[in-house]
């Protein structure tokens, strides 16, 4: 080869000896330069490109360090195959494929949880006792259960919060609801689930959206007299605060549910527990697993609601007929929560500050409850509002010409997130009003009322 053309910039804060190795690379990477072809020389570029031979033999120095070429001694340079794939670094103006989450000025959205009670000096504390002891055992791969030390915790919590009789060797710690669920599905040859319609979005996003069947939810829960017409042997619940309705499935329904399962051995009831730590009426409901007597509940619960979303830690109880099933299809599974998170939260549940932390929460957000609903009864008494007895969000019912999702589009354009009950249904209903999940959780208590005044004042509902 005799020259190589480059256009260089002597106008950029780029150095011209990094314009010319990139200009050279690339050239080698599209394989506009052949392998084994000899580079000019340093003399010869240096006067045809009008730049010193310092520049050329530093952008020469970088190619030959990285490979792209070989000197031979007194005779030059000469380009080498490349037998992998080079690093090729992306335009900066190429389109990403995936999206940054939007925030928004306003959200109502039910994820959110409070920011500003966490915690952190003791969860500091755990974690930097963890590292500074060098706990190398933890660097090994770990149970592929979850840890043995959490799985006591959580046994012991489960029994003195919500009755439930289990040991660690029943349950099972995974990186959220959304991650176990294919667990328990791949227990059963034949998952003829039903699901609550509305009900928790992300499960049908296991395959299930064509395959589930929706079974209808009332005041008193899901409707359990339409699961028996049904072919289902699963059923996925939310008894005890139903997502997203709110509603508590009754008593009289939970004796019928469990009968349902017991009347054949291939049924069983997903319990999805998610958020019973947090009611403000009445009395604790007693988890639908702690009146189980014939081993049909499979019991799931997470720390999303209870400590932080981000953690990624939530779990299930098996019925022990269930644990050799449980053996043969995961026997070579390993845990997907990090070890030090979990011993994290082993040593704060065992040393008292998780329920410390539950009751401290449990205060925080009945304020927000109870200022949310004072608000709308006081402002907006043309709201209905319901699924109030426990959780971080209610449902709106909105009087309103406009349907909800002309609605939802409205906040979203004056910077406010808030979903609507559409989103959580597997086939449509009809419902008499639109209708939509409000989240308090991350609000703080004192910006409640002037993100509720505002997003009232976009759908145009005025204040008494
Ligand atoms: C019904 C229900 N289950 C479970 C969860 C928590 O899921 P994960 O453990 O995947 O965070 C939520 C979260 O908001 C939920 O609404």
């Amino acid at each position: 080869m005799d020259m190589l053309l480059f256009s260089l910039d002597r106008d950029t804060s780029t150095p011209l000896y990094e314009q010319l190795y990139e200009g050279i690379k690339d050239a080698i990477i599209q394989q506009k330069i052949a392998v084994g072809e000899k580079l000019p020389s340093k003399r010869k570029l240096s006067d045809f490109l009008n730049i010193s031979q310092t520049t050329i033999e530093l952008a020469y120095a970088q190619l030959l360090a990285e490979g792209y070429i070989a000197s031979k001694p007194r005779v030059g340079y000469f380009v080498e195959d490349i037998d992998e794939l080079p690093f090729i670094e992306k335009p900066i103006n190429s389109t990403p494929t995936v999206q940054k989450k939007r925030t928004y000025k306003i959200d109502f959205s039910p994820g959110k949880i409070d920011e500003d009670s966490f915690p952190f000096t003791v969860w500091r504390k755990y974690a930097k006792e963890l590292i500074d002891l060098h706990s190398k055992e933890l660097l090994q791969i770990g149970d592929r259960q979850g840890e043995y030390e959490l799985r006591t915790q959580i046994a012991s919590y489960l029994y003195q919060s919500r009755g439930i009789n289990c040991t660690a060797e029943q349950i099972v710690i995974g990186s959220g609801t959304e991650q176990l669920m294919p667990f328990i599905l791949r227990l059963f040859d034949d998952t003829n689930i039903a699901l609550e319609n509305p009900g928790y979005s992300a499960i049908p996003r296991n395959h299930l959206e064509h395959v589930a069947i929706p079974v209808d939810v009332d005041a008193d829960g899901l409707l359990v007299d339409q699961l028996e017409k049904t072919e289902a042997n699963l059923v996925y619940i939310t008894p005890s605060h139903q997502f997203p309705t709110g509603a508590v499935l009754s008593a009289a329904r939970r004796a019928q549910l469990l009968k349902w399962a017991a009347q054949k051995e291939s049924r069983y009831i997903i319990e999805d527990d998610y958020d019973s730590e947090f009611r403000y009426i009445g009395k604790p409901i007693p988890a639908l697993h702690s009146l189980d007597q014939n081993d049909k509940v499979i019991y799931m619960s997470t720390f999303t609601k209870s400590l932080m979303p981000s953690l990624r830690v939530a779990y299930f109880v098996l019925p022990p007929t269930l644990l050799s099933r449980y053996n043969e299809v995961f026997g070579y599974y390993s845990a997907t929560v990090p070890r030090f998170d979990q011993h994290i939260l082993a040593h704060f549940m065992k040393d008292g500050h998780f329920s410390k932390h539950l009751n401290r929460m449990r205060k925080i957000y009945r304020k927000k409850h109870d200022k949310l609903l004072s608000i709308f009864t006081r402002h907006y008494p043309a709201i209905k509002v319901s699924g109030d007895v426990a959780g971080m969000h209610v449902l709106i019912q909105v009087p309103h010409e406009k349907q909800e999702h002309e609605l939802q589009q409205i906040a979203i354009e004056n910077d406010i997130s808030i979903l609507p009950i559409s989103n959580y249904l597997l086939t449509p209903i009809q419902l008499k009003r639109p209708t939509f999940l409000l989240g308090f959780g991350g609000i703080p208590i004192d910006k409640i009322e002037p993100h509720l005044d505002a997003l009232m004042a976009v759908w145009s509902i005025d204040k008494h």
